[in-house]
């Protein structure tokens, strides 16, 4: 499986919506209560994992755009969300749904954020968000991207950014080095600057009350089981190629990790919502 594809993507779904916050659950239901309507932009939306757990949070008519470089995802987001909703229709290139007694209203976008999020952004959107994607992007695009969310006033939504905590059940001595190679290869260039990892969430936050926004984080680690045994161990190769690509553990301490047969993980995430001062 590759970093982004749509079977991986499919695997990390259920622990993803698992995991999630509802204390910040909670706090994006409270903020939008009141509203019929709501205009959502989900950036770097993959197979739309973040729409299918957001929705039920939010007012009875949504109009959500989803964007990703990668069409073939988009295309799996399109297939994925109607089969997940109660009733669908495609107009043109508009997806309609209806799910829960909720109605929807899908476009979709391909599109580099590198160079185009500024593009996005130019729409009465009131809701910005994203799941599993700043550890990915630069400190300078989450500046960038704060200010211009700020200077539309939306609210902002990031879910399960990873924050830098890792556990392996069993622990093995290797472990600390695995890890702190895992995230070299992690702070390189992911196609949006260079990337801030683990120090993504702090620059969220930062950036976020720089602008007067009212910040809030909350858990949504994943901590997995023996019954999440494909995902740790698509999740521990995963590990082992990226730690193969930045180098700096040798092959044999390599190797002996990946053997090791693990019963459980914990990966550290942080969902944040970000709301403008009155
Ligand atoms: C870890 S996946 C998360 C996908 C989805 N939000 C989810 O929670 O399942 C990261 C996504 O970022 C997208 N992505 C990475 N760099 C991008 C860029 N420069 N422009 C647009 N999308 C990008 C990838 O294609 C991938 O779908």
């Amino acid at each position: 499986m590759s970093e982004f594809s749509s079977e991986w993507l499919d695997l990390r779904e259920p622990a993803d919506a698992r995991a999630r916050s509802a204390e910040i659950a909670n706090a994006v239901a409270a903020r939008f209560a009141l509203r019929d309507e709501l205009h959502i932009l989900d950036l770097a939306s993959g197979t739309g994992a973040n729409l299918r757990a957001t929705a039920s949070l939010l007012p009875k008519k949504q109009v959500w755009k989803l964007v990703d470089h990668d069409a073939d995802a988009l295309d799996a987001a399109r297939k994925r969300l109607i089969g997940w909703a109660d009733a669908s229709e495609i107009d043109n290139e508009t997806l309609r749904l209806e799910k829960d007694g909720r109605d929807l209203t899908v476009t979709f976008s391909i599109a580099d954020l590198a160079s185009e999020t500024n593009r996005l952004l130019d729409a009465p959107w009131q809701l910005v968000t994203a799941s599993a994607f700043f550890d990915l992007a630069s400190q300078d695009y989450i500046r960038a991207l704060s200010k211009a969310v700020a200077a539309r006033k939306a609210a902002f939504y990031a879910a399960l950014t990873y924050n830098g905590m890792r556990q392996w059940v069993p622990h093995r001595p290797a472990d600390n080095q695995m890890t702190a190679a895992f995230h070299r290869h992690q702070m390189r260039d992911k196609g949006v600057g260079v990337a801030a990892g683990p120090m993504a969430v702090a620059h969220i936050a930062d950036q976020f009350r720089l602008h007067g926004y009212t910040v809030l984080e909350g858990d949504s680690a994943w901590r997995l089981e023996r019954s999440d045994r494909m995902l740790i161990e698509e999740l521990v190769r995963g590990h082992a190629v990226a730690v193969s690509e930045i180098g700096g553990v040798d092959d044999k301490t390599l190797l002996d990790w990946v053997k090791v047969p693990r019963t459980g993980a914990f990966v550290g995430h942080t969902d944040t919502f970000a709301v403008p001062g009155s």
